[in-house]
């Protein structure tokens, strides 16, 4: 059985000037589901992330998130629908002055009615979830890289959103550290997240996502199950997942060296 449609992006079109980024982009994420999100460097896959949390307006389109359509809506009106999504950055962005019990409290005393002690006990059980139990005084200039991305997760997480967006969470990651980011995005599957996993690392995309959609030329010309992407002979499919295998395999050497 398919899952209730959480997302719709519907036939969004973006330019930034003369430049066509988005020519009509159109895919759903269902509840329950993470779907992979494959394309070039500057394919335009961090401005539909952007656009579906408001801070990018389509030229035309929808993008309806629970029924609602997002490009029509103030700011007021995207200030709540963006408690209900949580993003993922590629640099964990995390405020740098606080501790990380402050990063991941500071969601909860702002919008929530929560007491001290039981906005204390989500983030210590948080913490546990992303092995970094009793980190909660560390600043993030403490931490490594890895600790620093698995916080930023933690704390887009903590809000329990209906959707979060993953833009790249394993880029500059070594893989020791891309494999813990991906065992924690694993547990997190099990408590039933619904995302949207930007990314190049094709290998742990496989094992997250259901579904993998890529991007190639402003529109998504393919959307398919994990299983049949592998076994695909369509040529773009194919030149893409070589190609991205590829330069994966780079990054992995000079991260060794
Ligand atoms: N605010 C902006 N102003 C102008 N051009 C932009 C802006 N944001 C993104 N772009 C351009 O849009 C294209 C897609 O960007 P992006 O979504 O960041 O690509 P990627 O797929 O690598 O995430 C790029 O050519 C980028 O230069
Ligand atoms: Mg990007």
């Amino acid at each position: 059985m398919v899952n209730r449609v959480v997302l719709d992006v519907r036939e969004v079109r973006k330019s930034f000037g003369e430049k066509v980024v988005h020519k009509g982009v159109s895919f759903q994420v269902h509840e329950r589901e993470i779907l992979a999100l494959f394309g070039g460097s500057g394919t335009g896959k961090s401005v539909i992330l952007r656009s579906i949390i408001g801070l990018e307006k389509p030229d035309s389109g929808e993008i309806l998130f629970e029924g609602h359509d997002l490009t029509k809506m103030t700011e007021d009106e995207l200030k709540q629908v963006r408690l209900k999504i949580g993003y993922v950055f590629q640099n964990g962005a995390l405020f740098d002055s606080l501790t990380v019990e402050e990063n991941l409290s500071y969601p909860l005393e702002a919008h929530t009615k929560l007491s001290p002690s039981e906005i204390l006990t989500k983030v210590n059980a948080m913490l546990e979830l992303i092995d970094m139990k009793g980190s909660n005084d560390l600043l993030p200039a403490e931490l490594s890289g890895g600790m620093q991305k698995r916080a930023g997760l933690a704390r887009a997480i903590i809000m329990e959103p209906k959707i979060i967006l993953f833009d790249e969470p394993t880029a500059g990651l070594d893989p020791t550290n891309t494999k813990r980011l991906i065992q924690n995005i694993n547990r997190l599957k099990t408590l039933g997240i619904t995302g949207i996993f930007v990314t190049h690392d094709i290998p742990s995309a496989f094992e997250i996502a259901d579904r993998v959609a890529i991007l190639s030329e402003g529109r998504i010309p393919i959307i398919d199950t994990v299983e049949n992407i592998r076994k695909s002979n369509d040529p773009l499919v194919q030149s893409f997942i070589s190609e991205a295998m590829a330069q994966e395999k780079m990054s992995r050497i000079r991260h060794a060296k």
